[in-house]
């Protein structure tokens, strides 16, 4: 079967049910992504199902989110890829549902903890301040490019113990494994992530050094030692999580104040209210989908789920529902809802969450105090991308160097 061929309704889809929508790369993405998908979640039901990549639901509703995602006995984790993959690589603890999710969650809260995550923030402020001094007498900057990638990358390879010179090969490959609705080619890079990082994992089982991988080693999974295998599992995970994430909230973050000169002063004024500031972004630009198997045959939310689907979690569409956020386009750091979906709720809940709020509150913070006004170049738009983490290409941004 062509995955990228549309299929037939099943019988047992309701055509009610049925929305043609191609996450990867729907043309209501354009102009903007966001205002593609809070115009996708207003028109569509909460739950529907597009014929896109052999056929798969998507849960758009926040209620529905909220349910699905603690409902892990129907809607497993073990299989979370759309197009399915020719092989699927297991990672852990994303692909492992409750009761087995716990012990390949309990090491993950160890070394992200919010204590060790306080630990490193000095070393990401000096890190954004260096890079942002580099273009700041330049006048523009592809701030994608400049920042948002080399920051949190360097600080994740730097605490996973991976050399610093393997970032743009590390980030081909990632592109391909998130970007890519090729099977083959997200299917390849992964086998060269997992036998990159079996080298490193091999080493360090030979010599220790102050970094997560030779700590996962020394943690103990239900009171054994870890396999080879679940390193392999974890490193893979842990690669994909933190190569990409950070950098497209950054920029779409950034973005979103180069559009809104006034909200840079307010915050320049008041830098108290970043954090504030920076939830509601998280909000606004949720940019991930992560993807769930049914694990069996199930009726809910007026539709009928049968055993071996996939299913796409729609987590931005939650945090633009307008029945729970209202005006949800609106930037409003005031909202009396401020419980946004942008890390997932329930058992998978990002681990890297302290991580990741660590670093987008230092570059704020860093980048407005440091920076001019500035503004989107109106000669270079900013590109995008769909798919399971929707991300920023390219930001090219200009000032009047002062
Ligand atoms: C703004 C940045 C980030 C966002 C928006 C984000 C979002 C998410 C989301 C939505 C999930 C849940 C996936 C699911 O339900 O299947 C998740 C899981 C996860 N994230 Fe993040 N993430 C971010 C940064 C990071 C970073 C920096 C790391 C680590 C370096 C990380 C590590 C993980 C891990 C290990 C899981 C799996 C948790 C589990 O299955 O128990 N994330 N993330």
């Amino acid at each position: 079967m062509n995955i990228m061929a549309q299929i037939a309704i099943p019988d047992h889809v309701d055509p009610d049910h049925v929305v043609d929508f191609d996450f990867y790369n729907d043309p209501r993405y354009a102009p903007d992504v966001h205002e593609g998908i809070a115009k996708i979640v207003a028109e569509s039901p909460p739950v529907f199902w597009t014929p896109r990549y052999g056929g798969h639901w998507i849960i758009a509703g926040h209620a529905a989110i909220f349910q699905v995602v603690r409902d892990t006995e129907t809607f497993s984790s073990a299989k979370m890829g759309i197009p399915a993959p020719e092989q699927e690589f297991k990672q852990v603890p994303i692909n492992s549902d409750p009761p087995e999710h716990a012990q390949y969650r309990g090491p993950l809260n160890k070394v992200f903890s919010p204590k060790a995550m306080m630990a490193i923030q000095d070393e990401v402020r000096a890190l954004a301040a260096d890079l942002i001094e580099k273009v700041r007498a330049d006048g523009h900057c592809d701030f994608a490019h400049a920042v948002a990638e080399p920051l949190p990358v360097s600080i994740f390879l730097k605490m996973m113990g991976l050399p610093l010179d393997m970032l743009p090969q590390y980030r081909r490959w990632v592109g391909e494994i998130l970007i890519s609705n090729d099977v083959q080619v997200r299917g390849r890079a992964s086998g060269e992530v997992i036998a990159s990082m079996s080298e490193i994992i091999q080493a360090r089982m030979i010599e220790r050094r102050n970094d997560i991988i030779s700590t996962l080693l020394d943690t103990p999974i239900d009171g054994r030692e870890v396999t080879f295998e679940e390193m392999q599992s974890f490193c893979l995970l842990l690669f994909i999580a933190g190569l990409d994430t950070v950098m497209n909230g950054m920029s779409f973050g950034v973005r979103h104040l180069a559009k809104d000169p006034a909200l840079q002063a307010e915050l320049r004024a008041n830098p108290a209210r970043i954090t504030d500031a920076m939830e509601e972004l998280l909000r606004r630009y949720t940019f991930t989908m992560p993807g769930r198997i049914i694990a069996r045959d199930h009726e809910a939310f007026g539709v009928r789920f049968k055993a071996g689907e996939r299913v796409l979690i729609m987590l931005p569409a939650a945090d633009l529902d307008a029945r729970e956020f209202p005006d949800p386009l609106k930037f409003d750091m005031d909202r009396e809802n401020k419980v946004h979906i942008a890390f997932n709720s329930g058992p998978h809940r990002c681990a890297g969450s302290h991580l990741a709020r660590i670093e987008l509150r230092i570059l704020y913070e860093e980048w407005l105090k440091r920076m001019p006004e500035f503004r989107l170049d109106p000669d270079k738009p900013a590109k995008f991308h769909g798919g399971h983490v929707i991300g920023v290409d390219s930001l090219p941004l200009v000032w009047d160097p002062s």
